[in-house]
């Protein structure tokens, strides 16, 4: 089944929705406006649709990019062609520097980040974490799509906060929006979507690091699903794991 055809949209979703909405628009205006060179860091997860919208509509001042690890589905990929064909939007994708991609698989083979939660963390290190600081590096602020609500390490989260890892703001237009909110916004706007999460795949990154959920579970239970939920990050959100 879909995931849009899951959405019941009830006067009351509606509703909410329609204040989050007002309140997004003006905090991308508001973003574009004053910081002079921000970025959208986005992944192409649902939340990441609703802001490459909301840009779209809002503000031409936030530039856009994406970290590709090199390891990501299919799906994904093709999602990036279709976001940015509808869009319009220049979309500046950061890689993995080559010579430490090639000293860890030399070293530890290529799906090493099964085998201890310190190779995992390396290899994200790696893939994602590395990636970012260059991506950060000439911004002064940049944007994601984490919601409050995704996990027990984002419980605290807020939509404005100091950096303090890179130096920089880091704003984070959807925090106290809900899952059905996202899907909402999503099925009145018609936007395209990871095809994978139509197959109870909730939250998406790496292909090998990422599998399907069972009903119940929590929303991030088929990342790394391996670990402890407490060690579910990748290093691009804490500021501890540089
Ligand atoms: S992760 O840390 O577990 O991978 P998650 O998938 O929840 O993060 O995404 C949260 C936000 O982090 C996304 O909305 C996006 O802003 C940013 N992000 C995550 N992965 C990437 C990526 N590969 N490229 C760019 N931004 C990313
Ligand atoms: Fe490597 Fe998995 Fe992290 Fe992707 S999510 S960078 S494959 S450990």
């Amino acid at each position: 089944m879909k995931k849009t055809d899951q959405i019941n949209l009830t006067p009351e979703l509606q509703e909410g929705l329609e204040k989050k909405v007002k309140a997004l628009h003006e905090i991308i205006q508001d973003i574009g406006e004053t910081y002079p060179s921000v970025a959208f860091a986005s992944s192409f997860g649902a939340e990441d649709i609703v802001l490459h919208h909301a840009i779209h509509q809002s503000s031409n001042k936030i530039a856009i990019f994406t970290l590709d690890t090199g390891r990501l589905p299919n799906e994904t990929y093709e999602l990036i062609s279709k976001v940015k064909q509808i869009f319009n939007q220049k979309i500046e994708v950061f890689f993995p520097d080559q010579k430490k991609i090639e000293a860890y698989m030399n070293e530890n083979g290529v799906n090493a980040f099964y085998e201890s939660l310190e190779l995992r963390k390396e290899c994200c290190y790696i893939r994602k974490v590395e990636p970012l600081i260059r991506a950060l590096q000439a911004r002064n602020a940049w944007v994601t799509g984490m919601r409050a609500e995704q996990s027990q390490t984002r419980e605290t989260l807020k939509i404005k906060e100091f950096d303090s890892g890179h130096n920089i703001d880091k704003i984070n237009p959807l925090v106290d929006w809900s899952d059905s909110e996202v899907w909402a916004y999503i099925k009145l706007n018609d936007l395209p979507y990871n095809r994978l999460h139509d197959k109870f795949y909730p939250s998406i990154g790496c292909a090998p690091c990422t599998r399907a959920i069972s009903i119940g579970e929590d929303i991030r239970a088929g990342r790394w699903w391996w670990e402890n939920p407490k060690n579910k990050e990748c290093g691009l959100h804490s500021k501890d794991e540089k």
